[in-house]
């Protein structure tokens, strides 16, 4: 069971977060790109992050805009802009060895990012059979070669970190870290990626992606057990995207997603992202599953524009509070952190009202 050293009052109808502390899970709501890398970002800085463990693959790229630089993440945790957060990567992810590389050096985060001994590696052949293989093509995979490489861990012939020279500069035990720096009352973020709706058991299978995403599977990959969590926050965007094949309800044509302003690309691929409104049914299956207790709710300037750049829950028009009103009645957690812009600091933070 949880252990929330969160105090929720229900004031007004309405719920109140006192204190963040201890250590947080964040996962995304439905087919990823919520906006992860954004809210993550704003919580290193904001709740001085001290330890950070980064979960999935690079087939996720968590977006952050930091000193007038826009950041496409796909392996480095985006705790990075907190410059005294250890960085690490946890035992159940897979490792892109060139990407991974190329991402320390452009984050400068050499000195400390940590990799555990046992993070499987994505090979060349892998990525090479996720871009040929016909089945991967129907499923509309990025092509990085994630599912092979965990198929390969399956049939227990993967190299892991520890086989790898490059990597031995780097190399620690992650759950060692994350569990002494719980127990010595640090604050500690486990970065999930994607979202419950691409997750392997939960999701719209076969048209997921080739691992759980839920919080549980989260605290897994960087072996945190579930009693030691405090706090699981559900990432969800003000309005729907996927990409890749699959279902998705009430998606909405290309011409009236321009129209709406919720038109994406994808930041790693550049593939056209489909849309769809905000699902409050969806909403409820996914913060129940994920044991939510508390949801963002990202682009909320995109759903309602004279919401851009609030910084304050009162600033908002009646119809956006309705809106995140809504949010909290169906999934039945506080909405505690609201995207109103790209910037960092473009969020209404309710944690402390
Ligand atoms: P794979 O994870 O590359 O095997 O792709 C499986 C499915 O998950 C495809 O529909 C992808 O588009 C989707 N997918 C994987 N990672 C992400 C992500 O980070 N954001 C959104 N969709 C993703
Ligand atoms: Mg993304």
């Amino acid at each position: 069971m949880l252990t929330n050293t969160f105090k929720y009052h229900l004031v007004n109808s309405r719920f109140t977060v006192v204190k963040r502390m201890g250590c947080t899970v964040v996962v995304g709501g439905f087919w990823g790109d919520e906006g992860k890398g954004k809210i993550i970002s704003y919580l290193a800085l904001k709740d001085k992050i001290d330890v950070c463990v980064r979960t999935g693959s690079v087939n996720a790229a968590h977006t952050i805009y930091y000193d007038g630089k826009r950041y496409a993440l796909h392996m480095v945790p985006s705790t990075f802009v907190y410059d005294k957060c250890r960085l690490l990567i946890g035992a159940g992810a897979n490792i892109h060895i060139p990407q991974l590389l190329k991402e320390i050096r452009e984050t400068n985060v050499e000195s400390r990012i940590g990799v555990d001994k046992q993070t499987s590696i994505i090979e060349p052949n892998h990525s090479a059979t996720d871009k040929s293989d016909t089945h991967s093509r129907r499923i509309g995979t990025t092509g990085w070669g994630v599912g092979p490489a965990i198929q390969e861990r399956a049939k227990r012939t993967a190299k892991l970190a520890n086989d790898i020279p490059d990597l031995k500069r780097f190399l620690t035990d992650v759950a060692e870290e994350a569990n002494a720096a719980i127990d010595t009352k640090k604050t500690v973020l486990l970065e999930g990626t994607q979202g419950l709706m691409l997750s392997l058991f939960h999701g719209s299978y076969p048209y997921v992606t080739s691992r759980d995403t839920s919080a549980a599977a989260v605290c897994s990959e960087a072996g945190v057990g579930p009693s030691n969590v405090d706090t699981v926050l559900v990432v969800c965007k003000a309005f729907i995207t996927r990409v890749g094949s699959g279902n998705l309800p009430g998606e909405l044509s290309k011409e009236d997603a321009i129209r709406q302003g919720w038109f994406e690309t994808a930041s790693g691929t550049g593939r056209e992202r489909r849309s769809a409104p905000f699902n409050f049914e969806l909403a409820r299956k996914v913060t129940k599953i994920n044991g939510a207790t508390e949801v963002a709710v990202t682009k909320l300037d995109i759903l309602y524009p004279n919401s851009k750049e609030a910084t304050v829950y009162n600033e908002l028009s009646q119809e956006a509070k309705k809106f995140i009103e809504q949010v909290e009645k169906a999934t039945g957690a506080p909405v505690t952190l609201i995207g109103t812009g790209p910037g960092a600091l473009d969020i209404i933070d309710r944690r402390g009202s």
